[in-house]
């Protein structure tokens, strides 16, 4: 490799590493280092694996296995070369298996497709949390120190990242209990609407499945279903509980709710995108909502599906001066007010899904 092919190599690392700065699934991670790992060595074999909770090896991505090796694939530590690595925190580089001295008098030779691999411990610390495993392909047979010295590179970089996003996603869980506790109070004030909240999350995720949106944006379109109401904190008991008809005043009053919500989420920077579907989840398709009048693609996709679900479950629970509505006659009322109140394209799909579920026949 020369030197120009070398810096070519080390500009995709760097690239590779802004690229996937804004990914906040392990799943997605690593499958992006087993691509760049495969196109930095040439190579189109390729697996991550990483440990679980009863400290065996499982592979979390992968290029060129089947997906039934993958599924199955189950290694205990100080099992298999990869069980190998993580009991010792060292990597195997075989250059050439039918030379190397470790691999000869072994009969299981002909089992490994590859002639030469690499695999390499993901550290953290001290800390063996999973391995990245390269087999050289037809293209390429042999990796020789340069492609053991670029894949540590990405491993140490992926190793980090990968603890960065278990801690990220630990300090989202904190937040998120704090937050539902928050709700959970709310429920609780009104008893009318008790796992209220709970229910909207499980059809704004499925939804946000659905129209196949990327997993960052559904956690986020989940977490504001949870609290779209969390401004009725700072709406008073009088007005939240009453049972008899609001007056008018009383009506601007509830009407705060959303921006209330929004200036207690908007500060919070993990849930900073949400802020915007808290705010707009009152706003109607046609441009009659409040608390903007915003009409159509202007209201964030989150606050239209928070909007459907939230009518949904309103009606179809029992409130103080009605009892709740069939299930058939609330999905009724959403299909008349698509276009109106509703984004058309969100009653159908949830429509479809309560079909799915049996709720509706
Ligand atoms: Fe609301």
């Amino acid at each position: 490799m020369d030197i120009d092919n070398l810096l070519v190599t080390l500009a995709s690392i760097h690239e590779f590493g802004i690229k996937t700065n804004e990914i906040l699934s392990k799943e997605e991670f690593s499958q992006s280092v087993v691509d760049a790992a495969c196109s930095i060595i040439h190579s189109d074999l390729s697996s991550l694996m990483l440990t679980n909770e009863n400290d065996e090896l499982y592979i979390i991505a992968s290029k060129g296995l089947s997906k039934k090796l993958r599924e199955e694939t189950k290694l205990k530590i100080g099992e298999g070369v990869a069980g190998r690595v993580v009991a010792s925190g060292e990597y195997i580089f075989v250059e050439n298996i039918e030379t190397d001295a470790r691999f000869l008098k072994s009969s299981h030779v002909e089992k490994y497709i590859s002639k030469s691999f690499i695999s390499i411990p993901l550290k953290v610390k001290n800390k063996v949390i999973g391995v990245l495993n390269i087999n050289s392909s037809k293209n390429k047979k042999y990796f020789d120190d340069r492609d053991l010295k670029l894949i540590t590179i990405l491993a140490d970089q992926a190793a980090m990242r990968l603890e960065n996003i278990d801690m990220f996603n630990n300090l989202q869980a904190f937040y998120l209990e704090m937050i539902q506790a928050l709700v959970g109070a709310i429920d609780a004030k009104d008893s009318y609407t008790h796992g209220h909240s709970t229910r909207a999350k499980k059809y704004a995720g499925e939804i946000a499945t659905k129209i196949s949106m990327p997993q960052t944006i559904k956690k986020n379109i989940e977490y504001a279903a949870i609290m779209h109401d969390i401004g009725k904190i700072g709406v008073p008991d009088s007005v939240l509980l009453k049972k008899d008809k609001l007056t008018s005043e009383e009506v601007k009053v509830i009407r705060q709710h959303p921006s209330i919500g929004y200036n207690i989420i908007s500060p919070i920077r993990f849930l900073s995108a949400i802020a915007p579907m808290i705010l707009y989840h009152h706003e109607w398709y046609n441009g009659a909502g409040y608390p903007e009048g915003l009409a159509k693609e202007e209201i964030p996709l989150g606050a239209r599906i928070i909007a459907v679900i939230d009518a949904y479950d309103a009606m179809t629970s029992d409130r103080p001066y009605r009892k709740a509505l069939s299930v058939k006659d609330a999905v009724e009322q959403l299909k008349q007010g698509a276009g109106k109140q509703f984004d058309p394209k969100i009653v159908d799909i949830f429509v479809k899904i309560l079909k799915e579920e049996k709720i509706l026949n």
